[in-house]
């Protein structure tokens, strides 16, 4: 790809990763995602699945080398295999990496395709080993069929991240075994802190539960060495000694990580956002069905200027939520 036409927003940052949120559906209602009566959008209002391709070629010709697919829960739409195996087709070929970050309730039917498609490494979202805890979290959840999808997964040869919500008196006390656990199956593990996107019916901060703290707990049970390997995005990194596990910890919260972003994220209704904690956007479907792909280039080319320097988050008692649109609609 020809670095003239790589995108670089106003701080300098170069765009190389592209998350969509294929739908805003899910079949979990996690408490600190979502609130029990959600209200998702109407089905004639998401993207067809060639809308999506179309805006994603629109990215890979300016130089975006990683996609990943999320929601919502992705395995939802009936056609997002067929969506993986038309990105999957760009391996290679303007593409390095297709990914998925899935709660595994639909992997183990789905995980042969997702492989063969080309996805190598999937996030899959799992805040409790305990099925009474997993249903309470996620309110309607059976922890079973998450774990017969995540071992559909690794039978598919796809390399396992768990994405673990540290919830303050929830799951707590999980964290650790979950650690121990992820050493013995060979899963990378990331521990996240809630972030204030949309309203849920709890307060958040209740549930808060900040890193450093649960790191340092973790440290004087586990070896844990500091790895110098990052990405551009929020995580800092640590390997378990003795196994192929790197813990890492998205600290939006605590540790600011803005400066190095290399993002932007694209709803299923065609919105990019360009900052998951902020909200400028613009709408590409809009510039698909007016103009096509060279008008989808220039919106996206013109929406550079316009990516924030940084997010906004705070939790604090009572607070709004930095953005009202929650995570499953802008994509994890
Ligand atoms: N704060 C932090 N993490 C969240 N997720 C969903 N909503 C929130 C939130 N408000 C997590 C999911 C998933 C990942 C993409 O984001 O559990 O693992
Ligand atoms: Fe669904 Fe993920 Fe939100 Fe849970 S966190 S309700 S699995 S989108």
């Amino acid at each position: 790809m020809a670095s003239a036409s790589a995108l670089i927003d106003a701080h300098g940052r170069t765009i190389r990763y592209l998350r969509i949120s294929v739908t805003d559906r899910c079949d979990l209602r996690c408490r600190y995602c979502m609130a029990e009566t959600m209200q998702f959008l109407p089905r004639e209002r998401l993207m067809s699945a060639d809308e999506i391709a179309s805006l994603a070629e629109c990215f890979i010709a300016r130089g975006v080398h990683k996609i990943r697919l999320s929601g919502g829960e992705p395995l939802m739409r009936g056609d997002t295999v067929a969506l993986a195996e038309r990105l999957g087709s760009r391996l290679g070929n303007g593409l390095d990496e297709l990914t998925m970050t899935t709660n595994a309730t639909r992997l183990a039917r789905h995980a042969g395709a997702l492989a063969a498609a080309g996805i190598r490494r999937i996030n899959v979202s799992l805040d409790s080993r305990d099925p009474d805890t997993f249903r309470h979290i996620t309110r309607t959840g059976d922890l079973a069929r998450v774990l017969d999808g995540i071992e559909a997964a690794r039978a598919a040869g796809i390399a396992i991240k768990i994405n673990m919500v540290a919830l303050k008196g929830l799951n707590e006390h999980e964290i650790a075994p979950m650690l121990a656990w992820c050493g013995e199956q060979g899963f990378d593990l990331s521990l996240i802190e809630t972030m204030p996107l949309g309203v849920i019916d709890e307060d958040r901060t209740d549930r808060f539960l900040p890193l450093p703290g649960v790191f340092e707990a973790l440290s004087s049970r586990f070896s844990l060495v500091r790895d110098s390997f990052r990405t551009a995005g929020p995580a800092r990194y640590w390997q378990l000694t003795g196994t192929s596990t790197r813990l890492g910890l998205i600290s939006p919260l605590t540790a600011n990580f803005c400066d190095g972003c290399n993002r932007v994220r694209l709803t299923t209704e065609g919105l990019l956002y360009l900052c998951l904690g902020q909200d400028a956007h613009v709408d590409l479907r809009a510039a698909l069905r007016d103009g096509g792909p060279p008008a989808v280039d220039a919106a996206i080319e013109a929406a550079m200027a316009r990516k924030p320097a940084a997010h906004d988050f705070r939790i604090a008692p009572g607070a709004a939520p930095a953005v009202a649109r929650h995570m499953s609609v802008t994509g994890g």
